[in-house]
């Protein structure tokens, strides 16, 4: 039926054989908005198969024509920034202004990823073997990065744009197939972005795209043999998928609970904005969001009305209309932070604001005077909901933060570089911001957690690097 969007396989745009499909439901409206194919998993093991067989020609596939290919997608999908971004607004309801951000940062990572490929991927190395004691220099080393084989990309429903080609591009210039499976909610989105590499003429079955239940071919594909890498981006279901998995390398980037520790001499107007934009943007539903304010006594009641004057200003409604704060993922994420607001009043906390929802829209909430008994002072809302906790002593703040069981960024605003790169060692995270509000990008920097908060590295360098294997041939000298 022709309301269902297709999946795409073989280089083709197909129809489940199981004749299901799934909803997406629009965030603002709370109604359908698109359905995709609930695919089967048989379906999935012939995409599988297909993307085995297309690899093999593509590792032969000269780097450069890789990147030619790459970079003609990168054209395409910025030319087609305004329907895409549509479907964001649509599934994700995030801001018009920033979904359309989110396709040119995409057009701009895939480009920058074939740039930074051929360049890694052109290099091998050379070593003698006389280095090593009682060697002669009989031996030639030669190494060189090989892929990998099938690459499974599971990006979130915040970025599924995004979050996707920053695993589809490092994938596909380092000679590996694609078999992508997006989030529910952003899966037209993703799909819209999969043609865009179809127009570029990608040879057949090297980018799949299968949607459907994770009930149904989550474990599935997580599981199946063919797969040799996984790079994910979520939550807790990474860690499962981690402890199921194979021998195969993993990219896990999961969760956060990023600390902002706020010290006696930092520029508070500065704090404040950064604690708007770091806590608040896209509804505070970004995994580098500020999730933990911790700042000092002495300067907490002037940051918090500068803070709480901000708030103020923040728009509130639908996506379309770009305001700052909309309605969250889906009813039951909406549900989560209501728990975790409802368990902070009752054990006392300060409310800046009232607690006002509608729907999956929340108000943005500044809570002060949280208390380490409080779950919001631990768990991630991925809300407009912020916890403020006063601090008598830096050592305070940093035990907070490295109490946790995330370790994604944190970030420290102190006029004093020597204290800031001091508190950046003590914290357990894999990256600290000196005076800004936690963020993935630039997208070449490198980016992981440590903690429950993923594996591995990301970032342009480092995930093209992962998604290769090393490849040595030694020649002996008589
Ligand atoms: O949600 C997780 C993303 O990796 C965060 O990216 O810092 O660019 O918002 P961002």
């Amino acid at each position: 039926d022709g309301d269902v969007y297709k999946y795409y396989a073989d280089g083709e745009w197909k129809k489940s054989s199981s004749n299901k499909s799934v909803a997406i439901i629009n965030p603002t409206t709370r109604k359908t908005q698109y359905k995709v194919q609930a695919c089967s998993q048989e379906e999935v093991n012939k995409v599988i198969d297909s993307a085995k067989s297309a690899q093999k020609l593509w590792a032969k596939t000269p780097l450069w024509k890789r990147a030619e290919l790459l970079h003609k997608a990168a054209a395409i999908l910025k030319e087609n920034k305004a329907p895409i971004a549509e479907c964001l607004v649509k599934e994700i309801a995030k801001p018009a202004k920033d979904a359309v951000t989110e396709v040119v940062r995409s057009g701009d990572l895939i480009s920058y990823c074939a740039e930074e490929g051929v360049r890694i991927l052109g290099e091998g190395k050379f070593l003698v073997s006389d280095s090593f004691p009682g060697n002669e220099r009989t031996k030639y080393c030669l190494t060189s990065k090989i892929p990998l084989g099938v690459v499974l990309a599971i990006p979130p429903f915040n970025y599924p744009v995004n979050l996707a080609v920053s695993k589809i591009a490092p994938a596909l210039i380092a000679g590996n197939s694609i078999v992508l499976k997006p989030p529910t909610q952003g899966a037209v989105s993703a799909l819209h972005m999969v043609h865009c590499f179809h127009l570029a003429g990608f040879p057949k079955g090297l980018i799949s795209c299968v949607t459907g239940k994770g009930s149904e071919i989550g474990d599935f594909l997580t599981l199946h043999p063919g797969v040799n890498c996984i790079s994910f981006t979520g939550g807790d279901t990474g860690i499962a998928i981690s402890k199921k998995a194979g021998m195969i390398p993993l990219q896990m980037e999961l969760g956060g609970k990023d600390a902002c520790i706020v010290l006696e001499d930092a520029d508070l107007d500065l704090v404040a904005a950064n604690i708007i934009k770091g806590g608040f943007s896209y509804s505070g539903q970004r995994c580098t969001a500020v999730k933990v304010v911790l700042v000092m006594e002495s300067v907490a009641d002037a940051l918090v009305e500068k803070v709480k004057a901000k708030v103020a200003k923040l728009s509130v409604g639908p996506p379309e209309n770009d305001s700052d704060i909309t309605p969250v993922v889906s009813e039951s994420s909406a549900n989560f932070i209501e728990g975790l607001v409802l368990d902070a009043k009752q054990k006392g906390a300060t409310f800046c604001q009232e607690y006002k929802r509608e729907g999956n829209l929340i108000w943005p909430l500044l809570l002060d005077n949280v208390r380490p008994d409080m779950r919001i002072a631990w768990e991630e809302p991925f809300g407009p909901v912020l916890p403020v906790i006063r601090i008598s002593s830096v050592e305070e703040g940093i035990h907070h933060c490295n109490a946790s069981n995330f370790g994604l960024q944190g970030c420290v605003f102190t006029k004093d570089i020597n204290k800031a790169m001091l508190i950046s060692d003590a914290m357990e995270t894999g990256t600290v911001q000196i005076n800004s509000a936690p963020a993935r990008g630039p997208d070449h920097f490198p980016f992981q957690g440590i903690k429950d908060s993923g594996i591995g590295s990301q970032g342009i360098t480092n995930s093209i690097n992962m998604m290769t294997k090393i490849k040595t041939t030694v020649i002996n000298l008589p």
